[in-house]
């Protein structure tokens, strides 16, 4: 939080904590689970490590029920290492863009060239049913934060990779995508924000991702985006949204997900 700080040698010093707390040197890919995709992790393959996030410079506790607090290397079956990412900082927690994109600037500093971001979010569009997993294709920031500091002027065209986004399609040619909205939080949405964000192009509301996939492009990753669809968004579905119900969705969507996840990262 210190405004003098260097918030890439945090992280560099970070992923050294990492390194000697894992044992593994360098990861590939890294792993931001959201909710409901908890299950991926011994999906994906074989454990080294499991670390407490706090352990870990620059990382704070779990704010979350549902959120682990958890960092944790895996080397898949083709043999590339993940960083899986059970830690996340939501920018509602300390609207701090700085420590919401800690753990993409770690991951990049432990080497990781991919970035997979995943969230439990609302979807717009009617037919999405809760539990419906969806590509992100692009996002629309609404935080009016960013995590770039200074004249950082970045290109954000393919931000979410359409290589990867076609890989993933590889795996399930189901899958659907579409545009992610990041409000702030902590409360969902108003029905007319709901109407205002599909308006703008918008087909998914959520309260993380955009910060971090920004992160993640000014350190040179490809990005892949999932939203669990845990809910239809407020006044799209006519019953209110509660906590609860998003994480009951992504406890029964979790299986299936978990596994279209472990399947794509392993065709990485
Ligand atoms: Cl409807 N909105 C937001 N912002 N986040 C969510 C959600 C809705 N459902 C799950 N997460």
């Amino acid at each position: 939080d210190d405004p003098a700080a260097d918030p890439f040698a945090i992280a560099a010093q970070a992923a050294a904590d990492i390194a000697r707390l894992t044992g593994v040197d360098r990861h590939d890919i890294a792993l931001t689970l959201g909710s409901g995709w908890g299950g991926a992790a011994e999906l994906i393959g074989e454990t080294v490590a499991t670390i407490p996030a706090t352990e870990v410079t620059g990382f704070s506790k779990p704010a979350l029920e549902g959120h682990v607090g958890t960092l944790r290397s895996v080397r898949t079956p083709r043999g590339k290492n993940v960083l899986i990412i059970g830690a996340r900082t939501h920018y509602y927690e300390t609207r701090s863009p700085r420590r919401v994109v800690h753990s993409v600037r770690t991951a990049a500093a432990t080497g990781a060239r991919t970035m997979v971001l995943t969230n439990g979010a609302g979807g717009i569009k009617p037919h999405w049913k809760p539990g419906t997993p969806v590509l992100i294709s692009d996002h629309i920031n609404l935080t009016a934060a960013t995590p770039l500091e200074g004249a950082t002027f970045i290109d954000l065209t393919d931000l979410y990779s359409m290589r990867l986004r076609d890989l993933a399609r590889s795996i399930d040619p189901s899958l659907d995508e579409g545009v992610y909205c990041q409000f702030t939080g902590p409360q969902y949405e108003t029905p007319a924000e709901v109407q205002w964000a599909k308006t703008i192009g918008g087909h998914i509301v959520g309260m993380s991702t955009a910060l971090e996939a920004i992160a993640a492009r000014q350190s040179g990753m490809e990005i892949l985006g999932f939203s669990l669809i845990t809910n239809m968004a407020a006044g799209i579905q006519t019953t209110p949204l509660s906590h609860q119900e998003v994480m009951e969705a992504g406890q029964a969507a979790g299986p299936v997900i978990s596994s279209l996840l472990a399947r794509v990262i392993g065709a990485m």
